[in-house]
């Protein structure tokens, strides 16, 4: 099954499935990330849409993910937010001008795009050479328990939700030629972290 079709599933439990780390940590996070941003926003996999509310009015924010029935909740959440448009599109292949946006965000999103690094090239491209990638993802630990238990429950997650694990996700970002200009480990020790890059 294609992760399209795993989040089309998912969608209508998604928040329900989310709640309890979305009030304790995710919740916290997404405001401190996104609330100071100013200028044009690509959000790539933006899901249920549960980061919108947090960017500011002054912001022109697009939207994109692959997944039209998790995009119907974004909807409903955009009430009221005119500087918020949503589209359906392939990370992999956004159809966007090179240069376009003073941000490219994503929020655990590159655990699901079956190729990040092809996605976070994407990412790269439309970024404005002055603009900022900032990924809030979780990813292989370097602490060998964690990696142990990533690696023991990834084939579980991967098949119900397409969520991968055990990622590099700092090496995947390097590999698309971003270069990394802040990491900072959030929660679980370095498996949540927050990243800043330059294209
Ligand atoms: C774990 S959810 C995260 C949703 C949201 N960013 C959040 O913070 O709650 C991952 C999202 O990435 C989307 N996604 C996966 N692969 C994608 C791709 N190739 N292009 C666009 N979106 C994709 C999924 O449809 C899903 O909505």
């Amino acid at each position: 099954m294609s992760v399209l079709s795993k989040y089309d599933r998912i969608s209508p439990i998604y928040d329900l499935m989310e709640a309890p780390v979305e009030l304790f940590l995710f919740r916290k996070w997404r405001r401190a990330v996104l609330s100071d941003l100013h200028g044009s926003v690509l959000e790539v996999g933006t899901g249920t849409g549960k980061n919108l509310e947090y960017y500011p009015k002054d912001c022109k924010v697009t939207a994109i993910d692959i997944s039209p029935k998790m995009l119907e909740h974004a909807k409903k959440r955009m009430a009221g937010m005119d500087n918020i448009s949503l589209q359906v599109m392939d990370a992999e292949l956004l159809a966007f001008a090179d240069n376009s946006f003073d941000y490219v965000i994503t929020t655990f999103v590159l655990c699901s795009i079956p190729n990040p690094v092809a996605a976070l090239r994407e990412m790269r491209r439309v970024c404005k050479p002055d603009g900022l990638v900032i990924n809030l993802e979780h990813m292989r630990s370097s602490n060998r328990m964690l990696t142990f238990l990533e690696n023991v429950l990834n084939p579980i997650s991967v098949f119900f939700m397409g969520v991968n694990l055990n990622r590099k996700t700092v090496e995947n970002i390097k590999k698309a030629g971003l270069s990394v200009v802040e990491e900072k480990h959030l929660a679980l020790r370095d498996v949540f972290r927050l990243i800043r890059s330059k294209p």
